[in-house]
């Protein structure tokens, strides 16, 4: 598939998505939605992928939704499979099994704001404004929004935003924890590419089952959650990378993890 809306490039192991269409703000139409869903497939099999940065192109915005445009005159089947696979789009993301990190340079609004909560964890610029503003269009999110953000922040906050639709900068986000992290604008793609660029250094095997525990540990009642950390620090425990990683402590070196 060739891509018109999203740039892919892969550098030391760090897989960098561009959401491409900064006229519209970079707007999710359909074909943006398809697109996105093919580059995440292609990362999530690349082995040279071990850890991801999304953002958009521009000084504008993230994200600024999903298209407007063709959300106008849906019935509720053609609306509920626009949902189905944008939401398929976020658990991609969420579920990839490697860290994907979002860098948000401006507007991460609606379909934005969701594809930015789907992802590992987010860095904003101090430009940045988040927001669920889908009421103002007698909507409701529809990409797992009303899900991930209570989940992230907390349910009276989750609610706030919703109904109101009100836009927050990305102090208030941090505050919120709905951002990790805040830098000024030119500082933030640095600092995004620095972080992925430690991940792609840390054992495959470990990422993925820190990534599995709280990702699946999060569906579940604490017991459950932790009898699968169990299991997976067993697994982790008993492969080659712990090996090394333990030995190389105690040699007082640098580990060399081997994905395995
Ligand atoms: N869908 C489709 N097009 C969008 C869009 C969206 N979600 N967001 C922005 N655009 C387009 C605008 O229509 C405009 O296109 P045009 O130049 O062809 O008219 C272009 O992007 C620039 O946007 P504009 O509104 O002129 O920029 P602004 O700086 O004045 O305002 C926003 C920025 C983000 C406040 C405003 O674009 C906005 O409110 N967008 C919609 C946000 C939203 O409701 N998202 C949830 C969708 S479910």
């Amino acid at each position: 598939m060739s891509y018109e809306n999203v740039l892919l490039e892969v550098t030391d192991g760090v897989a960098t998505v561009t959401v491409n269409r900064p006229d519209k703000l970079n707007a999710l139409n359909t074909r943006t939605i398809e697109e996105l869903l093919a580059v995440f497939e292609k990362v999530s099999g690349d082995d040279e992928v071990r850890s991801v940065i999304l953002t958009g192109a521009g000084e504008k915005a993230f994200v600024a939704g999903a298209d407007i445009g063709e959300l106008a005159n849906l019935t509720a089947g053609e609306a509920e499979y626009v949902a189905t696979r944008g939401q398929e789009l976020m658990n991609r993301i969420e579920n990839l099994g490697k860290p994907v990190l979002a860098a948000i340079g401006g507007f991460a609004l609606g379909g934005g704001c969701e594809l930015a909560m789907a992802c590992t964890f987010r860095y904003a610029a101090d430009t940045a404004k988040l927001g669920l503003p889908e009421t103002g269009l007698g909507l409701i999110p529809g990409f797992g929004g009303t899900q991930r953000m209570p989940r992230l922040i907390g349910r009276g906050r989750a609610l706030e935003l919703i109904l109101t639709g009100d836009m927050i900068d990305a102090a208030e986000a941090k505050a919120y924890g709905l951002v990790n992290r805040v830098y000024p604008h030119e500082e933030l793609l640095p600092a995004a590419q620095k972080t992925a660029a430690k991940l792609a250094l840390k054992s495959r095997v470990t990422l993925r089952a820190a990534l599995k525990a709280v990702g699946e540990g999060l569906q579940m009642n604490q017991d459950s959650g932790c009898r699968l950390e169990a299991a997976l620090f067993g697994v982790c425990a008993s492969s080659n990378d712990a090996h090394e990683g333990c030995a190389a402590f105690l040699a007082k070196r640098k580990p060399s993890f081997r994905d395995s």
